[in-house]
């Protein structure tokens, strides 16, 4: 691997208004840029649409800010790209809304209204099935603070950036290679793990998707395995499997790779899997409250 290339927002094109008119704004770090002038309460034109599609390709993260978003408005927006994915997560789906997974840390009458431990190790999301949605929408509706200042932040790396950091002989050494996704490795390496329940994990049999996959928007190439979630890689003996998973896992979460998300009440966030991956940060505790709305739509098979 290659020491650190500025592959960030400097070499990409700087945003901007588009021909929709939407206001796009880079983040200045390694992923991620805010859309200003858009509300997703009512129905996107067309044309609006395809940029934000765009946008969210190129930039990985979205950002919107001050949405007053119904969980129906949310589920509108992200159906857009796709169909909507019920998480395997499925004693924590909204009430009325099994396509919208509440991620919180509340308790009421003695349990979790949500899923509290949501994302607390690097992934992309649900790489562990055969077709992994494309995007992630969360929510913010109530965001955690002490002292004056917002916790429970989001990190995000940009896997297309680190793949394309890679020197040849790297590039060279993954083409072709398959990644083992074990949805039950979710168990390890997690402080506090949500106990699977036989059924989700017969429900969810390891799949293989490749090492580097191709957008299917942009084209590009993004890394697409990550230490936790893969647990070999077709063809080579594990110790070298595992060895090799780790290196690119490291590599892809390399400060120059990486966006901070600080979270304000509103804010409506989508990232797209197969350009980025993500962690939340734990750095709160009950009673400080966070209660997100989570999406997941567009599923496609990685290639
Ligand atoms: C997730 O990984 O889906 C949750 C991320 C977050 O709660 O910030």
């Amino acid at each position: 691997m290659k020491t650190a290339k500025r592959t960030g927002p400097a070499s990409r094109p700087s945003g901007g208004r588009g021909a929709a008119g939407i206001d796009v704004r880079p983040s200045g770090e390694g992923a991620g840029a805010e859309v200003a002038g858009v509300d997703l309460s009512a129905p996107l034109p067309d044309d609006v649409f395809a940029e934000i599609d765009r946008a969210l390709a190129h930039h990985g993260v979205l950002v919107f800010q001050d949405q007053g978003l119904s969980p129906e408005r949310q589920l509108s927006f992200c159906e857009r790209f796709g169909p909507i994915e019920v998480n395997a997560f499925d004693q924590y789906a909204l009430p009325g809304h099994p396509g919208v997974l509440v991620v919180s840390n509340i308790v009421e009458d003695g349990r979790n209204i949500g899923y509290a431990d949501a994302g607390s190790h690097w992934h992309t999301d649900m790489s562990y099935t055969t077709t992994p949605p494309r995007c992630t929408a969360l929510h913010a509706i109530e965001v955690p603070s002490a002292g004056g200042r917002n916790l429970g932040d989001t990190l995000f790396a940009n896997a297309r950036a680190a793949f394309e950091a890679l020197d040849e002989a790297d590039r060279r050494r993954i083409e072709g290679l398959r990644a083992v996704h074990r949805f039950s490795a979710k168990e390890r390496g997690v402080k506090r793990p949500v106990k699977l329940t036989p059924e989700q994990i017969a429900r969810h049999p390891d799949v293989v998707h490749p090492v580097a996959r191709t957008h299917p928007v942009s084209g590009a190439k993004a890394l697409y395995v990550r230490e936790g979630e893969c647990v070999g890689i077709e063809g080579m003996p594990d110790e070298e499997a595992v060895a090799l998973i780790k290196r690119l896992s490291d590599h892809i979460i390399r400060p120059e790779f990486r966006y901070r998300h600080r979270w304000r009440v509103g804010d409506l966030v989508i990232w797209d899997n197969c350009t980025v991956q993500h962690i939340a940060l734990r750095d709160y505790e009950w009673p400080q409250r966070r209660l997100m709305h989570r999406v997941t739509a567009g599923g496609s098979v990685p290639f």
